[in-house]
């Protein structure tokens, strides 16, 4: 028998001592709809996540509710397998790192890189961000804060264990250069280069006399294991890695892939591949960063007050929906807006008026003309030719996106199949047919055809929202599981021909918007509240008229901000890196009061793309975001919605 390929994937694991919002439930549903889709192609998948569950934060916690930390944990941690199931994530491994097993391991390797030298005492006087758990040099703080939260940092000074990062920095970059897919996008693979690797690697601290609750080194028990040692270590102890059973890390490491945030790329990036470098195992082939999601432009955050819990709007809407509208909105690799208003209007727009209406309009009109049994005499008709291509060509190109992790692509793909079905239906105007007995075959012909779409589409959402395909293959009277395979996608006629129909729900009820919205926000899921801009109080004066001729000069596209940051010594200019439908430009505006760099990242802005490039404070600008503002000091960057690409022309 044929083996089948093994395929190892997986999600950070995760503080156990935050409350899991929309955004971490995206990094868990993304690798679930990869483990699905991988696992329908014929792979043996691993897919792993769990919980991080060492360091001074969950002591903390912990005393603060006067239980043992353990006992914390355990009650956290039921909650968030309750969460998995809610969004039903089919995990393989739900790792712990509080695990005997891995506690042990972690011992081991500490010990073992001590031993060969590549981890040596010392001591620490640093800057340290409490609820990051990690050291930063002055340099790599934003404005005197931690980089990645923000927060103030604190001075701390100890005895230490270091990781010689230094040793392996060339091999690591020779790394980047041999495998340009191991960070993907590429672009985050500069931002570590620039940042932390080319200025120079310090060595990192990788050991704590200041709290208790760790994996204490086994030869020095003043010391825990740094946390991020102890919870990257997971992805291979989880297999076996120094076990007596270790037949699955023989079999499954390297790792595919790692999804990550983009916060956490450091660690998997820099930190993650040394490691394995200094114990002599392959490095994963491939890290994937995904972008955050944001509340109206804004950081989900406990302080905000802004968390959005996924399990309220499951329980409203169903999972499947909010699975779709996570991995539908994101574009590839960049931030997105989380809003209910979007939310809605992909419920109603995509899964109410397309694929909920081509299920119900077909089981329907089967019921209506033929009683709800297709006779077997069937005809072909002139447009089943060019809805089997777009269907064949959308199928490919919904692989081609998936295998990318493209999941919003992937779904257009989808969806441009679901939307020409339903064009099928107007073409073919079956109510006409009805009238005449002898179009009947020809009638049975487009309902068959339109069941066979029902079926390719049941199989392409699976990955993505795995309870909708048995309410469409219950309808259509579906049961045979080759019907259900990835791999009879190909085929156009795989259903009996006297198909039998049976009405069910609606899969996807129509929703009124407002009310919904209304509702939302009075259960506090929803957002913090929009302010009302001020109208403008006087209009600025109207200048003199140009022609078109004039106005067709400016060379006005759609840019999206791949990265963005604070131009320094300036408190007013923003340097954003724009992609222009493929080529990549670089544009500083002052806007920097009103935005921040990543409030920017993964916007689709308005730009004059052929503005005669100046410098501004030494830095080369190509071009100009546009932005709108007024007397009141109000200032907002022109961003366009919908499914507009990079580099379209606005005219
Ligand atoms: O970082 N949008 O755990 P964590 C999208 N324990 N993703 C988001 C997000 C948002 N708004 N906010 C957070 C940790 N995430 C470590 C990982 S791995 C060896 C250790 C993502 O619970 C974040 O980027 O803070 C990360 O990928 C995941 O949620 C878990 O975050």
């Amino acid at each position: 028998m044929e083996q089948k390929k093994p395929y190892y994937i997986t999600t950070p694991i995760y503080y156990p001592s935050n409350k899991l919002h929309i955004g971490n439930t995206y990094t868990t549903v993304a690798t679930d709809c990869i483990s699905r889709y991988k696992k329908m192609r014929g792979y043996d998948v691993k897919y792993l996540t769990g919980t991080d569950e060492h360091g001074i934060k969950i002591e903390k916690v912990a005393k603060e509710m006067g239980l043992e930390p353990i006992v914390f944990l355990d009650g956290m941690i039921a909650w968030i397998k309750e969460l998995w199931r809610t969004m039903d994530i089919d995990y393989d491994i739900f790792i712990r790192t509080t695990y005997d097993f891995h506690e042990k391991v972690v011992q081991k390797v500490f010990r073992k890189l001590y031993e060969q030298g590549d981890i040596y005492k010392g001591s620490y006087e640093g800057l340290y961000c409490v609820p990051c758990e990690t050291f930063f040099t002055e340099r790599q703080l934003t404005d005197g804060k931690c980089p990645d939260c923000g927060r103030s940092v604190e001075n701390i000074k100890e005895e230490a264990y270091f990781f010689k990062l230094s040793k392996y920095a060339d091999r690591l970059v020779k790394h980047y250069e041999d495998n340009p897919d191991f960070i993907v996008p590429s672009f985050r693979k500069n931002e570590m280069l620039r940042n932390f690797i080319l200025p120079g690697l310090e060595d990192l601290c990788v050991s704590r006399t200041t709290f208790k609750w760790g994996v204490p080194v086994d030869f020095d028990q003043k010391h825990v294991v740094y946390v991020w040692i102890d919870a990257l270590t997971n992805y291979i102890t989880s297999l076996g890695y120094m076990q007596e059973n270790n037949a699955d890390f023989k079999r499954y490491w390297p790792a595919d892939v790692h999804f990550v945030g983009k916060d956490i790329i450091r660690f998997h990036v820099i930190i993650w591949p040394i490691l394995l470098m200094a114990l002599d195992l392959p490095l994963p082939k491939q890290v994937f960063v995904h972008g955050f999601y944001n509340i109206d432009g804004e950081k989900i955050s406990k302080s905000k007050g802004n968390l959005v819990d996924p399990t309220g709007l499951v329980e409203r809407y169903g999972v499947d929906a909010v699975r779709y509208f996570l991995l539908r909105e994101l574009p590839f690799g960049a931030d997105g807006n989380f809003t209910n208003e979007a939310l809605l209007q992909r419920i109603n727009f995509d899964l109410a008026n397309d694929l909920g209406n081509l299920l119900s309009r077909t089981v329907g009109m089967i019921e209506k003309y033929f009683g709800g049994k297709l006779p077997s005499e069937h005809k072909p008709n002139k447009f089943d030719d060019e809805l089997f291509k777009t269907a064949e060509l959308c199928i490919k190109d919904t692989e081609d996106n998936l295998d990318k992790f493209m999941f919003a692509d992937a779904l257009i793909a989808v969806w441009t199949m679901i939307r020409r079905a339903n064009k099928y239906v107007d073409e073919n105007e079956p109510w006409a047919l009805v009238k005449d007995e002898s179009k009947k075959p020809e009638l049975a012909g487009v309902m068959y055809t339109l069941c066979e779409i029902l079926r390719k589409s049941a199989i392409l959402i699976t990955p993505f929202m795995p309870n909708t395909p048995a309410e469409i293959y219950s309808q259509l009277n579906i049961s045979g599981e080759a019907q259900k395979t990835w791999d009879s996608l190909t085929e156009n006629a795989l259903l009996p021909k006297e198909i039998r129909v049976a009405k069910g729900k609606v899969v996807f009820p129509r929703l009124d918007i407002q009310k919904e919205l209304e509702s939302l926000a009075g259960e506090k899921t929803a957002q913090i509240p929009k302010e009302k801009p001020e109208p403008v109080i006087k209009a600025a004066e109207k200048k003199p008229e140009i022609g078109i001729d004039d106005f067709a000069k400016i060379d006005l596209r759609v840019g999206v901000i791949l990265e963005c940051e604070k131009l320094a010594g300036s408190d007013k200019l923003l340097k954003s890196k724009v992609d222009i439908g493929g080529e990549q430009i670089s544009i500083v505006s002052g806007i920097a009061k009103h935005y921040s760099p990543e409030q920017m990242v993964g916007k689709k802005v308005a730009v004059v793309y052929n503005l005669k490039p100046v410098k501004l404070r030494g830095e080369l600008s190509q071009g100009m975001i546009l932005a709108a503002s007024d007397e009141n000091g109000n200032l907002s960057v022109i961003i366009t919605d919908g499914e507009i690409g990079s580099g379209a022309l606005i005219k």
